[in-house]
């Protein structure tokens, strides 16, 4: 088999080996079905069975109180832009969004297209490298959407926002869902693509209170109403089934590794290890603010883009994929989501050590 590299691509992204290998076996026979996991009807008892534990896990794991629903979705993070407002912004309402990153920006854009919107904050100013401290709501807010890591600009929320009494927080964790323990019931809706840290890219896990999935509105195509998926155990129609089977598996490595208190701790220390060495670097600076700090997507700059150019060519020659920063903010950007080795961090580390040393 070619030797794997470091990938440290933002998404889809580096997935756990046993999870591959797991899956492979399984690509002719699931089990010992005689049939192979992408094969199997999402109607049949075998991957009902492969639904059923993935949904379970998804709850243990993620400690999902009984009152809220697990939902595989398709059509992306970027379709729940869309439908939470389509569902909860109704005439004359308004939703409070904090702006703190491209992601949030758009999903504020596509609640724009159905209601009032209120921005409770915003860091464009300094092109989102920071999270701000405290945000100002709208008088009663429908609800209050935030993204909880911002994926291109290297920022996180290091505790959740509080919302006015009563108001339904909704997050979008795409880039660090289950990277840490998440207090889902401190939310009306959480909600994630896949393709970071739970999986492959075709499904969306949406964790919504059943009020929540009560309360939505009745005069949309049955697709883009919350109910339907929730009566329907995600199989209204034909469901991303590959990639629920191997969120399973995701789900199961996460377990058998600590689960999501050993996820933090071994992600702060990737990333920390990361960030320690950038701060006494002469070349390389990270770019986010130090109280936002992302422990998901490490972003940094040497101030001199031909010299950033130079050294992504030469990560790439050395086996270090995916570190090209997004145009936005250029320089260069280290995903490292619960996948990612922590001796890859430590390989980028020696790397970029070399690399500097020798300038
Ligand atoms: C924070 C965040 N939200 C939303 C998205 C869009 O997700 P999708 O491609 O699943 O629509 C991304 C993609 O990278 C993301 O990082």
């Amino acid at each position: 088999m070619t030797k794997r590299i470091w990938n440290f691509s933002a998404g889809p992204a580096v997935l756990p080996e046993s999870v591959l290998e797991e899956a492979r076996d399984n690509l002719l026979s699931l089990g010992s079905t005689g049939i192979g996991i992408l094969e199997h009807s999402h109607r049949g008892k075998a991957f009902l069975k492969v639904y059923e534990e993935t949904e379970a896990l998804c709850r243990e794991v993620g400690g999902i109180p009984a009152n809220y629903k697990v939902l595989f979705l398709q059509g992306g993070a970027s379709s729940q832009f869309f439908m939470i407002p389509m569902n909860f912004l109704t005439t004359g309402a308004t939703a409070d969004y904090l702006v703190t990153g491209a992601w949030a920006e758009k999903a504020k854009e596509e609640a724009e297209r159905f209601g009032n919107v209120h921005v409770a904050c915003n860091s464009a100013d300094k092109n989102y490298s920071y999270v701000p401290q405290s945000a100002s709501y709208s008088a009663a807010p429908v609800y209050v959407h935030y993204t909880s890591n911002n994926t291109i600009f290297g920022t996180q929320f290091h505790k959740q926002p509080t919302p006015p009494a009563g108001v339904d927080l909704i997050c979008d964790a795409s880039s660090d869902i289950f990277s840490r323990p998440i207090d889902i019931a401190k939310h009306g809706i959480v909600y994630a693509g896949a393709q970071k840290n739970l999986g492959p890219s075709g499904v969306t896990l949406v964790l919504i209170r059943d009020e929540l999935v009560e309360r939505g509105a009745k005069n949309l195509p049955a697709m883009l109403q919350y109910r339907t998926h929730a009566k329907n155990e995600s199989m209204y129609n034909t469901p991303p089934t590959f990639a629920i089977y191997l969120m399973g598996l995701v789900l199961k490595w996460i377990k058998q590794n600590g689960g999501l208190t050993a996820m933090g701790e071994r992600n702060a220390r990737k990333a920390g290890k990361l960030y320690a060495f950038l701060e006494q670097s002469r070349m390389f600076k990270p770019t986010a603010a130090v109280d936002s700090r992302s422990q998901m997507n490490v972003t940094f700059v040497t101030g001199n883009a031909d010299l950033d150019a130079e050294f992504c060519s030469a990560a790439t020659k050395a086996g270090f994929d995916g570190l090209k920063g997004h145009r936005s903010v250029g320089g260069m950007r280290a995903s490292i989501y619960n996948a990612f080795p922590e001796a890859g961090v430590d390989a980028l580390i020696d790397f970029l050590r070399e690399f500097e040393a020798k300038k």
